[in-house]
């Protein structure tokens, strides 16, 4: 029997195991929903613990599944950002993970804000000086939690992004590591010379006693003897760079477009990192045998999490497979908006303290109208993104591929496409950002050669073509940015 791959991935909102076999068939999958906790307006946490006692049920359970066979190597893949702080001896957090949406350190972030340290951040990490990324999550951490800050300069604790808080436990503490693309969401990480910088930590006053060591994303992260059998732990990336992966856009221009809670749109870049113009993230898309390959990305931190609001919040739907039907029974919103700025905005706007609305409401607007609101801003802040990435000079892409929780509904796909004016292309396994974990993995132990190879055995299984006039185009995405525009703080 060949042998398999596992993959965790560790989202937002769920944790998940799969086994897929070397030609990528899906052999086993489990999964858990990861209660998500607000202990205050704009702050959002997971209980460390949870997520652990999780990640070892799905686990236990896929790899309990008939027919799994032998696995060769296991990958990790992980909600990036999201920051968590633990003792070394006994391995407890110091407390809850603080989850990249979380907005407490916004006030933070803006008394930092100066131009010069804009630069800096700019140039050495390609990102933003925003609370979304680790920095200010974990100087939060040292500075409010009694004890942290020096039990930290006594280098007894260790911080990690959940990647290395799983590699930890999953190595019982043996291994402090990380991959370079979670290293470079945390705003300490020079992109360029691929390490941890000094003049970041000092801006953010972290210590480095903190930080784990950084490895490319197929490497040797040490065995986990949790499962019985021992298993090489011999893949890690970010889940968004993962999906990239799992998406094979393995080559410059190459573009995929993840709708889970968020949506993250990724734009392989090759060797080149675009100083983005238009507030878009450089990063690092993967990292193999010590050579980054760079990528373009905008975030959208509410994508999916707008249909779960509807669902649990205001209660317009039951479940959220019923969006579909809703928005095709409307001609179209009626002018009706939903900005969903739950937390804030990202890419372009990168504006924390922004809110949601939802404008243009008339003594007809229905559920029917607000639902497809809902789902259109989803593709309205696609179009803002990759608008910013033409802008930064990027050729537009041949199509954009699709992957995550919100692709499987044909009317959005084909709004999307288009909104967007560029085809939109769904995936045979819509479980990418898994499937990247699993090939980063089989690269690591050297079941593949190459990602080029593998990106062969990508296929496609629906393809969405733009069939709106420009005019009507036009004049919908207009009345977004209008909308948009009542939400901003500044
Ligand atoms: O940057 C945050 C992102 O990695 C979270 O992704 O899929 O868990 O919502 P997801």
């Amino acid at each position: 029997m060949t042998p398999s791959l596992l993959a965790i991935d560790q989202g937002t909102t769920s944790t998940r195991a799969m086994v897929f076999s070397t030609g990528a068939e899906v052999l086993a999958r489990a999964q858990l929903e990861l209660p998500q906790i607000f202990p205050a307006p704009g702050w959002v946490e997971h209980d460390p613990e949870t997520i652990w006692a999780h990640t070892l049920k799905v686990c236990r359970e896929a790899l309990a599944t008939p027919g799994v066979g032998r696995v060769a190597a296991l990958g990790i893949t992980n909600q990036r950002e999201t920051t968590l702080v633990w003792d070394r001896a006994t391995g407890r957090p110091v407390y809850h993970a603080i989850v990249w949406q979380d907005r407490r350190t916004a006030g933070l972030c803006e008394a930092l804000s100066t131009p010069e340290a804009q630069a800096l951040v700019a140039e050495r990490t390609g990102l933003v000086l925003d609370p979304y990324f680790s920095a200010s999550k974990i100087r939060w951490l040292l500075d409010t939690v009694p004890g942290v800050r020096e039990r930290a300069d006594r280098g007894e604790l260790a911080f990690g992004t959940v990647d290395s808080f799983l590699l930890w436990r999953l190595t019982e503490g043996r291994v402090h590591a990380t991959d370079a693309t979670n290293a470079a969401r945390t705003l300490l990480f020079d992109i360029r010379r691929q390490c941890w910088d000094e003049d970041l930590l000092a801006l953010f006053d972290i210590p480095a006693s903190l930080l784990p060591e950084v490895r490319d994303n197929a490497a040797d992260f040490g065995t986990t003897y949790l499962f019985g059998e021992p298993i090489p732990i011999t893949g890690m990336a970010g889940d968004q760079q993962a999906a990239t992966v799992g998406q094979a856009c393995v080559h410059p221009g190459m573009v995929k477009s993840t709708y889970g809670t968020g949506c993250f749109m990724v734009q392989n870049t090759g060797d080149t990192i675009v100083a983005s113009r238009h507030r878009l993230l450089s990063t690092v898309c993967y990292r193999l045998d010590g050579r980054p390959t760079y990528a373009l990305e905008g975030s959208i931190f509410i994508a999916g999490a707008a249909v779960q609001w509807l669902r649990d919040a205001v209660r317009l739907i039951d479940h959220a497979g019923q969006t579909e039907a809703l928005a095709r029974q409307v001609e179209s919103t009626g002018g009706v908006y939903l900005v969903p700025a739950f937390t804030g905005l990202g890419a372009p706007y990168w504006d924390p303290l922004a809110r949601g609305a939802i404008t243009g409401l008339t003594r007809d607007s229905g559920i029917a109208h607000i639902v497809r609101a809902a789902l259109e801003s989803v593709c309205y802040q696609s179009r803002d993104l990759m608008a910013a990435m033409q802008a930064d000079g990027v050729q537009a892409p041949a199509s954009l591929r699709v992957d995550g929780g919100m692709v499987g509904n044909d009317w959005l796909m084909q709004f999307l496409a288009d909104m967007l004016d560029v085809p939109v292309e769904r995936p045979r396994i819509s479980e990418t950002t898994a499937l990247g974990a699993a090939w980063l993995a089989g690269l690591g132990a050297g079941v593949f050669d190459s990602l080029e190879t593998l990106s062969d055995s990508w296929q496609r299984a629906a393809r969405f073509e733009p069939a709106m006039a420009a005019q009507r185009r036009d004049q919908l995405y207009g009345g977004w940015r209008d909308a948009v525009g009542r939400t901003l703080s500044r």
